[in-house]
């Protein structure tokens, strides 16, 4: 039915007009609702425990699909068991020019270079306090594009001041690659400096908040040793692996599409492959350390179930929710719960 007539007619639209026209078409009063009611399935085995919380399941909604917070509830209602909102920055900025999303459908892959656009910590604060939710709520933070790395941790930290008591969990973004020289974050110095800080500040709270950080599929698997020893250094809480790639290998669509399409992140099928192998690696050589979200290329409950035997405890959707639809979430827990059985 998705794939069929509504991606069709999505698909006919430029992606950042489809992304517009599906959240007024989830403000449709009840819609959410009636979808949430054909694509319900809920199961007590999919309840997991996880860095100090209960997620009713482990099928979240991947950061960058709800940046201002404005679709939780409805998000909720498809059937998602944690939301990430963000990339929240300190100011709200417009993001980079449009076009900045593409479709690559004979790779069913997104290439984007949004840059962060968002409404700014402080409004997207007051939407979250409004409102109660049901499922567990991400707060993904940056910076703002000119505030230059030295001072990145200032954004980082009143990002994680402003979002303390309306999230469930932070995630340090020091990895998307549409924001300049962001990802240089992740070096050790100022990465061990930033995860530091945000420990500190954490500690102060009456109830400390997980602290994950996001990390980029294109970082060695030298470097993820280096990645295993700073997460033991400051004992933060996981990792969500992985963000957006910046390589167009094995790709069918042509280089001279890739060429006119530009700079930006590919996410979606030809991402997994990389993805789980991070998540392998991380699990296996820190011995199982820390708890990591898989995320990247999920397409299909096989995809999810990959996920979660190379070591991740929970999974993300973006890409694969645009080219399957909610029944994706569906398919996936009624999946897992078979998985399950067959494990017992
Ligand atoms: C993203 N992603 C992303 N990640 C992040 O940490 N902050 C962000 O603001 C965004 N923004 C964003 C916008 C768009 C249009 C896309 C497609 C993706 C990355 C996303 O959360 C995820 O890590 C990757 O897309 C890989 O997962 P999928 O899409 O292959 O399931």
């Amino acid at each position: 039915m998705y794939k069929l007539f509504i991606r069709k007619l999505f698909f006919l639209f430029k992606p950042e007009t489809s992304h517009i026209l599906i959240t007024y078409l989830l403000r449709i009063p009840f819609l959410s609702k009636i979808l949430g009611w054909i694509y319900r399935f809920e199961h007590s085995s999919l309840s997991q425990q996880v860095f100090g919380l209960t997620f009713k399941n482990p099928v979240g909604l991947a950061a960058g699909f709800d940046k201002n917070a404005k679709l939780i509830s409805k998000m909720a209602d498809l059937g998602f068991g944690f939301i990430e909102i963000g990339t929240v920055t300190p100011q709200s900025q417009d993001g980079n020019p449009k076009p900045r999303i593409f479709r690559l459908l004979q790779d069913e892959a997104l290439i984007n270079r949004m840059g962060f656009n968002n409404d700014g910590v402080h409004t997207i604060k007051k939407r979250l306090k409004r409102r109660r939710f049901n499922v567990f709520v991400g707060g993904n933070i940056g910076k703002n594009k000119d505030t230059p790395n030295a001072e990145a941790f200032r954004d980082y930290e009143i990002c994680f001041d402003v979002l303390k008591d309306v999230v469930d969990y932070f995630v340090i973004n020091v990895s998307s690659p549409n924001t300049p020289r962001l990802r240089e974050l992740q070096e050790k110095a100022p990465l061990t400096k930033l995860l530091l800080h945000i420990k500190r500040l954490n500690a102060r709270l009456a109830n400390p908040k997980p602290i994950l950080l996001k990390i980029a599929p294109d970082l060695s698997n030298a470097y993820l040793d280096t990645i295993i020893e700073i997460v033991k250094q400051t004992k933060i809480d996981g990792i969500i692996a992985t963000n957006t790639t910046i390589s167009r290998a094995n790709l069918k669509t042509s280089k001279e599409n890739l060429e006119e399409i530009g700079d930006g992140g590919l996410s979606g099928k030809p991402l997994a492959k990389r993805s789980t192998e991070i998540i392998r690696y991380l699990y296996q050589k820190s011995n199982r350390a820390f708890p990591i979200i898989g995320v990247g290329g999920i397409h299909s409950p096989a995809d999810a179930i990959e996920k979660l035997n190379a070591g991740a405890s929970l999974v993300q959707l973006y890409t694969g929710f645009i080219y399957e639809g909610p029944v994706l979430i569906k398919k996936i827990k009624q999946e897992l719960v078979k998985f399950n059985k067959v494990d017992e």
